[in-house]
């Protein structure tokens, strides 16, 4: 086991606090980086000035610096600091805030769920971008293909993706770019209206952000819709709560994003460590959750948990801004599935490789 392995094992939280006992900011030599596993030194590296969401070097990756997918990557909040972040963050975060959550589970509730596994992929990873796209002003045909799109762009992201995908995603980034272009033309949506207004930069820049919020739901969402299936599995008794509840404590209890990465911009001494220019720290978000320091009893998944605290959805600047949005696509969805009669327990899974997402793939078995 190792930290990023950690990301998509079975049952990485015993290893977590494992790595908190070691102390809550070491150095990993094997992958040499630093790694945040407790709540105290997670909250101290997103909160720290020093601290970057990229490396100075390399504000793009290299793999797709040349292409659309590099451009847009350069130009969202998720992946700069300073005003390249919070001009586009000061627009889009009080805008997210004014959706209501009824319109949400209305356009989930309009999409057809089947009850097999293709229909439970297609619900997490095509409804909830489909959902943020209908909010934004496309229609629900133009949405199934934003989610396509979205899928196909999200893979430059990852530095796992082959040579085909990073030219799928720059393609799909071109495309993107065409529909977001159209819509600005006549914006009619509240939220984009409520965006639009705030927004003080160029229109490129909001169209990359607009992209930005299609990709930041894609994969976190998924995420979460399945590790709540995965803990409804496991506890059939949790279907008798309600979905708000399950969802609050899912997100805590078992994260779609259980790291995210940072760079140090210049040495600096983080929670008592002293940390050199150049350096990363990888940043156990679902770890600190588990930090009985931050939460009593934190292995047991308590429904009504008193004073909940969560790092899930980050700290700091860059704190997820989509956070009341996603868990209510979640719940929706969740809603949506188990109305569809899903039988849970017919269902393996297992998660996609990736280096920080837990985000399930469900097959169907034969009992
Ligand atoms: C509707 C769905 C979602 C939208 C629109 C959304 C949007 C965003 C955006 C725009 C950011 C960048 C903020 C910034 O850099 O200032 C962000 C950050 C983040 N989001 Fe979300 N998000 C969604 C769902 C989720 C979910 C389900 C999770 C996990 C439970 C999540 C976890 C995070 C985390 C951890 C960060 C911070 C990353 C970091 O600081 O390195 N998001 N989100």
């Amino acid at each position: 086991m190792d930290p990023i392995i950690a990301a998509t094992h079975a049952d990485p939280y015993p290893y977590y606090a494992e790595l908190r006992a070691q102390g809550g900011l070491t150095f990993h030599h094997e992958l040499k980086l630093w790694v945040a596993s407790s709540a105290r030194a997670v909250c101290a590296v997103l909160a720290h000035a020093d601290c970057r969401v990229r490396p100075m070097q390399e504000p793009v990756p290299k793999a797709i610096a040349s292409g659309m997918a590099g451009k847009l990557f350069g130009q969202l909040m998720r992946m700069n600091d300073g005003e390249r972040q919070r001009c586009p963050r000061s627009a889009v975060e009080p805008a997210l805030q004014l959706i209501d959550d009824y319109q949400v589970r209305t356009l989930v509730a309009a999409r057809l769920i089947t009850a097999d596994a293709d229909g439970l992929y297609k619900a997490m990873f095509r409804g909830p971008v489909s959902v943020v796209s209908t909010l934004l002003g496309l229609s629900p045909t133009q949405g199934r293909a934003i989610s396509e799109l979205t899928a196909d762009f999200v893979a430059c992201l990852s530095p796992l993706s082959s040579d085909l995908q990073l030219a799928a995603a720059h393609t799909a980034a071109e495309q993107l770019r065409g529909y977001f272009i159209e819509l600005l033309a006549e914006p009619h949506s509240d939220l984009l209206k409520a965006i639009g207004q705030r927004f003080e930069g160029d229109e490129d820049t909001l169209i990359a952000n607009l992209i930005g919020l299609c990709s930041q739901t894609f994969e976190a969402t998924a995420g979460l819709i399945g590790n709540a299936l995965i803990a409804l599995r496991r506890q059939p008794g949790l279907r008798e709560a309600s979905l708000d509840a399950l969802l609050a404590e899912v997100q805590r209890f078992d994260p779609p994003v259980q790291n995210t990465r940072r760079f140090v911009a210049q040495s600096c001494e983080i929670d008592g460590v002293r940390v050199e220019a150049g350096e990363v720290i990888l940043v156990l978000l679902a770890s600190a959750n588990r930090d009985p320091l931050l939460n009593e009893q934190p292995d047991q998944f308590l429904l009504d948990r008193p004073s909940r605290r969560s790092f899930s959805f980050g700290s700091g600047r860059h704190q997820c801004p989509g956070q009341a949005l996603a868990l209510s696509i979640a719940a929706a969805t969740v809603r949506e599935i188990l109305d569809q009669g899903v039988n849970l327990q017919q269902l393996a899974w297992h998660y996609r490789p990736s280096l920080n997402g837990r985000i399930a793939l469900f097959s169907a078995v034969q009992l």
